[in-house]
């Protein structure tokens, strides 16, 4: 790390003028978020700077356009005008690597909640990928809703972690430990699709950034014994469960989408209407790179 890191815990100086610009321009409201964009396929420099405003603040944006096209090419053109051009390929996506996040219940989809109406709890995404291929961006954009429910609940993971550094920085020792999490081997059909991994909840990554892997699922995921990092979980959950100023929550419309640097999420349940046509549609794209907005 280098000698101003922020997140290195014996930098105190760097750490407290880190803390308060953090603090000082961190969004109010979802809506300290929203940025209008004409067309998501083909974004102006003034509100791709507008974009990156908002992630330099709190590694995400919501842009709200009023484009009712489908197709997956909308997803990829955002991320390549935000230089993402690494995107992380996973069972169930499409051709191109953007998933199409709908209910389906065909064999290869329907274990995965992704793919079903359930509410899923906070995580971060990719948490369980190999240390050197994380998820470092996150892009949805929106179809269609559902007819009810499907919110996500939205928070920065460096906000997370200043909290946690301001009430507890043993937890955040705790969390930065190499075994602090293990990840259970994935086993489908008898074919080992993914080894078991063990890793930290916060990481810095080679450029000096932030990145967390995280899941409140009690499933699959296996925390270390230490107490501290215990403790430190259970503090994670309250936060998340809490009304947090800095925890917000929207329902992304017909053309809106998420841009983020792999920020804690969650969703809530949701109801399809009758119509198969019509059931909720939202393209999800991962990538190995970070958003560069610093
Ligand atoms: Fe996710």
């Amino acid at each position: 790390m280098s000698d101003n890191n922020p997140f290195d815990l014996d930098n105190n100086e760097a750490w407290q003028r880190w803390r308060d610009h953090k603090l000082q321009q961190a969004p109010a409201s979802l809506n300290d978020l929203i940025v209008e964009i004409d067309d998501p396929r083909t974004i102006r420099n003034s509100e791709h700077e507008a974009v990156l405003e908002r992630c330099r603040r709190a590694n995400m944006a919501i842009y709200v356009s009023p484009l009712e096209e489908e197709g997956t090419h909308i997803p990829r053109a955002v991320g390549m005008r935000f230089g993402l051009n690494n995107i992380n390929h996973n069972r169930g996506a499409e051709g191109d690597a953007v998933t199409a996040l709908t209910v389906q219940d065909d064999q290869l989809h329907a274990p995965y909640i992704p793919y079903s109406n359930k509410e899923i709890h906070w995580h971060t995404d990719g948490y369980y990928n190999r240390l050197d291929l994380q998820n470092h961006a996150l892009l949805l954009h929106c179809v269609r809703p559902a007819v009810e429910g499907g919110e996500n609940g939205l928070m920065d993971h460096e906000m997370a972690y200043l909290l946690m550094r301001e009430a507890h920085p043993e937890y955040v020792h705790a969390l930065m430990q190499e075994d602090a999490m293990v990840i259970p081997n994935h086993v489908v059909d008898g074919e080992e699709l993914r080894p078991e991994r063990a890793g930290p909840v916060f990481m810095v990554t080679a450029s000096g950034q932030l990145h967390m892997r995280f899941t409140m699922r009690k499933r699959n995921i296996v925390w270390s014994e230490d107490p501290l990092v215990q403790a430190a979980v259970a503090w994670l959950g309250e936060l998340l469960k809490s009304d947090s100023a800095h925890i917000f929550h929207g329902t992304l419309q017909p053309g809106w989408g998420l841009i983020a640097n792999n920020v804690l999420h969650d969703r809530t349940g949701f109801e399809d209407g009758e119509d198969a046509e019509k059931r909720r549609l939202l393209y999800r794209a991962r990538y190995y790179d970070r958003i560069h907005c610093t």
